[in-house]
C-alpha cells in the first residue's frame, strides 16, 4: 500500500497545514489589535487579520472583497479538512512511523485469517495473499489489503512486494490434508514445495529478512516418545508432513546462503474459533474431529464415527493435543516479534502439552452442547498414530508464548458459537 500510504501523508500535511492557517487565523483575530480597515467594518475580525498579515507579511494574503460569510466558510472547510487529516492519523496511529506491514499467505484460510484478525488488533497493518482455493473472501479481516492470487506465480508474487511495503512475511499457503496428500502427492509437492520456492526466491530479491512458518506435528511421524520435543527425530508418514518438513528445510539452507531468519511452529491439533463469533473453521471436505462432532448436534450428520478403539491409551481411542486457534495466531505474532528483535532461526512445538482422547472430545462436546451425540465405533483410520502431545515449554521460554484458551471445553464452547450461527461455514452468510 505504499502508494496509498503517500496518498495519506499528503492528505494528511495538508490537513494539518490548514489547520495551522486556522489556529493562527483564530489567534490573530484574538490578539492582534488593530484597526478595523475591511469594507464592513468586519465584525469577525477578517480585516483585523488582513491586515495582521499585511503588516507581518507586507503581503495583502486576503481580499477585500471576500465577504465576512465566505470567510466563515473558507474557516469551516479548513477545520473539517483538519479534523479528517486528525481522523486519519488516529486511525493509523503508524502514520509517519515506517509502518510497513505483515504480508500473510494463505490469510484467507482457518489458521490465517485467525492470525489476522489478531494481528490488526496488535495494531500491525496486514496484506493478505490467497488463491482461495480453499479459503475463503469473506474471513480475510476488512482492514488487511487483500490480493488475489497464488504463491507459484512469480510475477504476481514480485508484484506485490513491490506495491507493499513489507516487513515480514507469514507463510500459511500450502495444502494440509494428509489423507488428500496420499492420494495426489504431486499437488503436495506443487503447491507446498513449489510455492515456497518462489516465495523465497521474490524474498531474497526484495530483501525481506524474516518469515514465519505453519508447520506441522506431521513433521514427526510416529513419536519415540511423548511430550514430543522439537530435537525428536523427524520421520513423516505422509506426503503432507514429509512437504511441510522439506520445507523447513528449504527455510534452514535458504537462511544459510541469504540474509534471512525463519521461524517454523509446528502445530499439534488446531481447533476452536475467534471468541468474536465472525471466523471459524471451515473445510470442505471436513476431516477434523471437532467440527464433525458439532455437525450431530447442529442437525447435519446423525452420529460421530470413532475411529479405532484398540490403541494402546486410557479407554482405547486416539490421543492428541487440541490447542485454540487464537492460541496459535499469538504464537505467530510472538514468533514475528521474536525475529523483529533479532532472535535466530529455530523450530518450536505448539501445543498445550495436555492430551485427551476421541471419547473425552465426544463427551466434554456432549456437556457443552446439552445433546447425546450419538457415537458409533469404527476401525482404525489409516495413518492415525496413537499419541500425539506437544512439549511447547521452548515456545512458552523463548518466545514468551502463553496459551489463553486451554480448557478443551472454553475450546470447543468458542467453535460451537461459530458453528451454530454458521452452519455451512461462509458460503450461506
Ligand atoms: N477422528 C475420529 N472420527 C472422526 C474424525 C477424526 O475418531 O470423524 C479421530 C482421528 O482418528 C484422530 C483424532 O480424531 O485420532 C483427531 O483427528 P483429526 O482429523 O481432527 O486430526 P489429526 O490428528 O488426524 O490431524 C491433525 C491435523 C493435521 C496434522 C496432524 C498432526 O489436522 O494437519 O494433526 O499429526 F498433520
Amino acid at each position: 500500500m505504499k502508494e496509498e500510504k503517500k496518498k495519506i501523508q499528503n492528505n494528511f500535511i495538508v490537513a494539518a497545514g490548514l489547520l495551522a492557517l486556522f489556529i493562527l487565523y483564530t489567534v490573530a483575530i484574538m490578539f492582534v489589535d488593530v484597526q478595523p480597515i475591511g469594507p464592513q467594518g468586519s465584525s469577525v475580525g477578517f480585516a483585523e487579520v488582513n491586515q495582521y498579515f499585511h503588516t507581518l507579511f507586507g503581503v495583502n494574503m486576503l481580499l477585500y472583497s471576500i465577504t465576512d460569510w465566505l470567510s466563515i466558510a473558507v474557516l469551516f472547510i479548513m477545520f473539517g479538512f483538519a479534523m479528517v487529516g486528525l481522523v486519519q492519523l488516529i486511525k493509523r496511529k503508524s502514520l509517519f512511523r515506517v509502518d510497513s506491514s505483515i504480508l500473510v499467505l494463505g490469510g484467507a484460510g482457518y489458521i490465517g485469517s485467525h492470525t489476522v484478525y489478531e494481528l490488526i488488533a496488535a495494531g500491525e497493518n496486514v496484506v493478505v495473499v490467497d488463491n482461495l482455493e480453499t479459503g475463503f473472501r469473506k474471513a480475510v479481516h476488512p482492514d488487511a489489503q487483500f490480493y488475489l492470487g497464488d504463491i507459484r506465480d512469480k510475477a504476481f508474487i514480485d508484484s506485490v512486494f513491490e506495491k507493499e511495503d513489507i516487513d515480514g512475511v507469514i507463510h500459511f499457503a500450502a495444502s494440509s490434508q494428509v489423507g488428500e496428500s496420499m492420494k495426489d502427492p504431486l499437488k503436495y509437492y506443487s503447491n507446498n514445495l513449489c510455492g515456497t520456492e518462489v516465495l523465497l526466491e521474490s524474498m531474497v530479491v526484495h530483501g525481506i529478512d524474516k518469515i514465519v512458518f505453519s508447520s506441522t506435528a506431521a513433521t514427526y511421524g510416529e513419536p519415540e516418545s511423548i511430550p514430543i520435543l522439537e530435537t525428536d527425530p523427524t520421520v513423516p508418514t505422509n506426503c503432507y508432513g514429509e512437504t511441510k518438513l522439506s520445507m523447513e528445510k528449504m527455510f534452514h539452507w535458504t537462511s544459510i546462503a541469504h540474509n534471512l531468519r525463519y521461524v517454523s511452529l509446528r502445530y499439534f491439533n488446531a481447533c476452536g474459533a475467534h471468541p468474536n463469533g465472525k471466523i471459524g473453521e471451515a473445510h470442505n471436505p471436513e476431516t477434523h474431529l471437532i467440527p464433525l462432532i458439532l455437525q450431530v448436534p447442529n442437525h447435519q450428520r446423525e452420529y460421530i464415527s470413532i475411529f479405532g478403539t484398540d490403541y494402546d491409551t486410557k479407554d482405547g481411542t486416539c490421543v492428541r493435543d487440541y490447542i485454540h486457534v487464537n492460541d496459535l495466531a499469538q504464537a505467530h505474532i510472538l514468533a514475528m516479534n521474536y525475529l523483529r528483535n533479532g532472535g535466530k532461526s529455530d523450530i518450536f512445538n505448539l501445543g498445550n502439552g495436555v492430551g485427551f482422547t476421541v471419547k473425552e472430545v465426544v463427551e466434554t462436546a456432549r456437556e457443552v452442547t446439552g445433546h447425546p451425540i450419538p457415537a458409533k465405533e469404527e476401525a482404525r483410520r489409516a495413518g492415525d498414530p496413537s499419541t500425539l502431545i506437544a512439549s511447547s515449554g521452548r515456545a512458552k521460554g523463548i518466545l514468551g508464548w502463553k496459551p489463553q484458551y486451554a480448557d478443551l471445553r472454553v475450546i470447543i464452547e468458542t467453535a460451537w458459537k461459530w458453528h451454530q450461527a454458521h452452519p455451512h461455514g461462509y458460503k450461506a452468510d
